[in-house]
């Protein structure tokens, strides 16, 4: 119930009345954020079920949506509650990112945890634990230890999430086989189906929500199955038993997430999913590099060079050494070498058996090149393609990891290409399960790889991935991961990325985390020879508009020798930031995105569009007001466009100020990039 309406009911209600409502056992509680905008509510109902309710500013934005828990083998969480305890507490701290799109974080918010405990039957109890922040909510679910309850056989979750108003969605399916890699709808929200999260809301009055998790461990990932209307229920992805989940208490689910913002930036700029992990479990992180990379991997999607072994293999020894030295010469932190170890010979989508990660094919000399990498001053970016099988990559973890460490690699990239729920692990009974790339058993996979990178001081980039959940937070060399359709859809075509693409990702998978995308061709060739949504000065654009601390220069690197001028940007643009605003945009049609570097003073700016060419008017009141910049502007050239001439590229210098307005022309299916040097 609202205050308003207590307030109204107070008013209307005699007095006997009133006492008789005060005397009773409290039905709800509720809890603001610190500037009172947002409410969230929680009640229970004549049957004892138990909702919560999200407003703001006084209008409902969720409408209340059960809460509960179903278990395969006792009775589950969902009537006969009551509300037996409530405390709230406010919470004030700032703290720092050792990397990221920002460096200042401000953790405010202001909690209230509700104990709701049956009142029949065992009379078990559980929390519901809410933070409400200025940018939105997240919840969790906390489970004593308590008789009858010393494990949890979780079937599903009973969260639900009713959007109050009618709103379009941008969102991808569910459980369907290409996990995360599919191409964004853009549909009203009562025709969503099964989506993954983040999904992204706007609704009529340009409210823009994101629903998504945080901290996801030990548990499998919520996905949203459509009930009726609006109202979604929180869909587990399996385990690889009969229950979803199975854990001992006590045990604190993951948050359900809900930011809200007047402007789809304000999505970009909140903090509230890495402000809801744990701090750093690291401790002195100063060995994680973010940097950037090149790598023997374009041409192998290209069909010009294979993994495997025989004529045509890509990483062989010189060609790691060309790679190492064009590195070195422009600046470039890392080198990907994928196929360089033994497995990739027949069929590697289904071999998962056949790898070895600790053996190189015998035309790469694995130890020359990462002696000459450390004489660069380069890293080797490891691979480790696992076809989805955990289990034989965990057999050999430790050793792959050791060898790493011995060779001074400081990345790895993991891969798992294998069907959804293809994946193959050990259950506790030693037998060989398959598994969905999201369930428990992978999420507990990832966290064993990520510990046992950090304990050889490596980074993680992990393909086809668990989605990102902020655990970058606790796990500092967990730097980023893909888990969305990604640049190598467009050297396969049939269809590539539609021109909208990266516009949507910003403001849907891009708020989870970072991304390795792959940005930066230049070539624009495609083994499929359709043409990419896609310009030069676009591909510039990406280094900006998607945050990734290891972010790769994709082509190959006779692209880059042909064009040196475009590729300067590449060569200036940093991977680290002091902070980040989502200056301009809309959700699948165009974002602009403007960063300022780490420890410096220089700000960068990327815009990208979709298939629509737009002039975007942007003042550049971001810029510090007591210095002059020289503008290094990379834009679409006359008669650029994906379609008639995506090489079209404009490069021009000017003298800027924060109180001058730039016009960011761009080219249908193009974009621009900016460097503000302070001068
Ligand atoms: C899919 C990954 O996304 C891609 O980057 C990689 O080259 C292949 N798997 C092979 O591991
Ligand atoms: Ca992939």
């Amino acid at each position: 119930m609202s205050n308003r309406l207590v307030g109204l009911l107070a008013a209307l209600l005699p007095l006997a009345t009133l006492t008789a409502l005060a005397a009773e056992p409290r039905t709800s509680a509720r809890v603001a954020s610190p500037d009172a905008r947002i409410t969230v509510e929680v009640t229970t109902d004549n049957e004892g079920r138990a909702s919560y309710a999200v407003s703001r500013d006084g209008r409902p934005v969720i409408a209340p949506s059960r809460l509960g828990l179903m278990f395969t083998d006792t009775r589950k969480f969902e009537r006969n509650l009551a509300i037996v305890d409530q405390h709230t507490q406010a919470h004030d701290e700032r703290w720092e990112q050792p990397w990221g799109e920002r460096r200042q974080m401000r953790d405010h918010h202001n909690a209230l945890r509700v104990t709701l405990a049956e009142t029949a039957g065992p009379k078990r109890r559980f929390d519901v634990v809410f933070r409400v922040f200025d940018d939105g909510v997240g919840f969790r679910y906390n489970i004593p230890k308590q008789p009858g309850l010393d494990r949890l056989s979780i079937a599903e979750e009973l969260t639900e999430f009713d959007i109050a108003d009618a709103a379009t969605a941008w969102w991808i399916p569910a459980f369907e086989w290409n996990r995360e890699e599919y191409i964004y709808h853009r549909t009203p929200v009562d025709q969503v189906g099964q989506a993954q999260t983040p999904i992204t809301l706007r609704t009529g009055d340009g409210l823009h929500l994101s629903i998504h998790e945080a901290a996801l461990v030990d548990y499998s990932g919520m996905n949203l199955a459509r009930v009726d209307g609006r109202r979604f229920r929180a869909a587990l992805t399996p385990g690889i038993g009969a229950a979803k989940v199975e854990v001992a208490t006590p045990f604190a689910t993951p948050w359900r997430t809900i930011q809200i913002a007047d402007r789809a930036g304000g999505l970009v700029e909140s903090g509230l999913i890495l402000n809801l992990n744990a701090p750093n479990a690291l401790g002195d992180v100063s060995w994680v590099r973010p940097m950037k990379y090149v790598g023997i991997w374009w041409e192998m999607h290209l069909d010009r060079k294979t993994w495997a072994s025989g004529p045509k293999h890509g990483t062989t020894t010189a060609h790691a050494i060309r790679h190492i030295d064009f590195a070195a010469a422009n600046g470039f932190g890392g080198v990907l070498v994928e196929g360089w170890n033994v497995g990739w010979d027949g069929d590697w989508f289904g071999n998962g058996e056949t790898f070895s990660f600790t053996r190189p094919y015998p035309d790469f000399d694995i130890e020359a090149v990462t002696r000459h990498a450390r004489d660069k001053g380069v890293t080797l970016i490891g691979h480790h393609e696992t076809s989805g099988h955990a289990a034989h990559y965990e057999s050999q973890l430790d050793d792959a990891m050791a060898l790493y460490g011995r060779l001074g690699v400081q990345a790895v990239k993991t891969g798992y290409v294998a069907d959804a729920g293809q994946a193959k692990v050990r259950g506790d009974d030693g037998a060989l399960h398959y598994a969905w790339h999201e369930g428990q058993a992978m999420v507990r996979h990832h966290q064993k790889v990520v510990e046992a990178a950090a304990a050889q001081h490596i980074s993680v980039n992990p393909h086809e991935p668990v989605k990102d959940t902020g655990l970058r937070r606790t796990y500092p060399n967990l730097v980023t991961r893909e888990g969305a359709r990604g640049m190598e859809y467009n050297a396969w075509g049939q269809p590539g990325n539609p021109p909208e693409h990266e516009a949507t990702l910003v403001y849907t998978r891009l708020l989870a985390g970072p991304m390795d995308f792959t940005p930066g061709i230049f070539g624009m060739d495609t083994k499929s020879g359709t043409p990419m949504a896609t310009t030069l000065a676009k591909q510039l654009a990406l280094y900006v508009v998607i945050y990734s601390p290891l972010q790769m220069a994709a082509d190959l690197l006779e692209h880059y020798e042909s064009r040196p001028e475009a590729f300067q940007f590449v060569r200036d643009v940093p991977v680290d930031w002091e902070e980040t605003r989502a200056l301009d945009g809309a959700v699948g049609e165009f974002a602009v995105i403007a960063r300022r570097e780490r420890g410096g003073d220089d700000w960068y700016l990327g815009a990208v569009t979709d298939d629509t060419a737009r002039t975007v008017a942007l003042p550049l009141d971001f810029l510090d007001p007591d210095r002059r910049y020289t503008a290094q502007i990379y834009r679409d050239g006359d008669g650029a466009g994906w379609r008639t001439d995506p090489h079209a590229i404009a490069i021009e210098s000017r003298d800027v100020g924060a109180g001058d307005t730039l016009s960011i022309a761009m080219a249908s299916g193009g974009g621009q990039a900016v460097r503000f040097i302070a001068r």
